[in-house]
């Protein structure tokens, strides 16, 4: 390809602007209830469903297992924050003992208890993690608030602003309590949303369905990376057992190898006593 020929097929997917500002002109303002009416909207899940963040397989939690159990103590339960339809959420109860699936939204919380559960040591509940007090009336609803409990997180943090990600870590920091560890899994793609969206499978052609969904109905998310968890986890409450690079696993929307990969973050962290 001629060098000008490769330039303008670089500058071409930028003409997406005006469809992508016109679609998320549509998301609501308020985030909760964009989330909410978002998994209101959502009749599939799993291999060729809807939700954009599911690969339809345990391949990125398989990776995360060893991880997970190097350091989270299995006598605590385990809460997945910001759930969602519980895919995670049911990996996790295959390998501990106890596992409960929190979520902002309640049709999140509804569609993650209909899914087939496997085991039956999963329970899910509607709460705002970010507000004030949720990590103790959590604990307390759980029965953790002696020990505390594990934490594992995919996907919620990069989509909060960071006053937001204070408050969730404040409550994490109370919900972990004396013993618990929390295990964080985030995207952290540098570029611009148009770049992220081609990234994804976006062209001047067309939108990927479960990609138009999530443009069309949720605020724009931003990245999650070691200077992100630096600020939100600070040193002084927090101590770094280990992180590192992963790639978060998409639905495979376009059948182009790697489009449904994108680059992340994970660590593993605990409260400092
Ligand atoms: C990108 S999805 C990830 C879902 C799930 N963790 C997964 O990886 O399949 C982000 C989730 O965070 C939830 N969420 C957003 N803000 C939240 C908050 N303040 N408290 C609890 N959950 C929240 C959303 O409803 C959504 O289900």
């Amino acid at each position: 390809m001629s060098a000008a020929k490769s330039t303008s097929s670089a500058w071409q997917k930028y003409l997406m602007i005006p469809k992508l500002v016109r679609l998320s002109r549509r998301a609501p303002k308020d985030r909760h209830k964009a989330w909410d009416k978002y998994w209101a909207g959502i009749s599939t899940t799993g291999p060729g469903g809807e939700v954009l963040w599911d690969s339809g397989s345990d391949h990125e939690f398989l990776g995360y297992k060893d991880t997970l159990l190097r350091h989270l103590d299995p006598a605590l339960p385990v809460v997945d924050i910001g759930c969602g339809h519980g895919s995670f959420t049911r990996a996790l109860a295959g390998i501990f003992p106890r596992v409960i699936g929190v979520d902002v939204s309640p049709h999140a919380v509804a569609r993650a208890a209909a899914e087939p559960q496997g085991t039956g040591n999963t329970t899910y509940e509607a709460r705002d993690m970010t507000a004030a007090g949720a990590g103790a009336a959590l604990a307390e609803s759980i029965q953790a608030a002696a020990d505390g409990a594990n934490v594992f997180i995919r996907g919620v943090l990069h989509v909060l602003d960071p006053a937001h990600q204070v408050a969730l870590v404040e409550n994490l920091l109370q919900l972990a309590g004396r013993r618990g560890t929390v295990f964080m899994a985030e995207t952290n793609f540098h570029g611009n949303p148009v770049e992220y969206v081609s990234h994804l499978g976006a062209s001047t052609r067309g939108i990927p369905a479960p990609l138009e969904l999530a443009i069309r109905g949720l605020p724009m998310p931003g990245h999650f990376g070691p200077a992100e968890r630096e600020r939100a986890f600070p040193a002084s409450d927090w101590e770094l057992l280990e992180d590192g690079q992963v790639a978060i696993e998409t639905n495979p929307v376009t059948g182009v190898p790697g489009q449904d990969r994108v680059p992340g973050y994970y660590a593993v962290v605990r409260p400092r006593h």
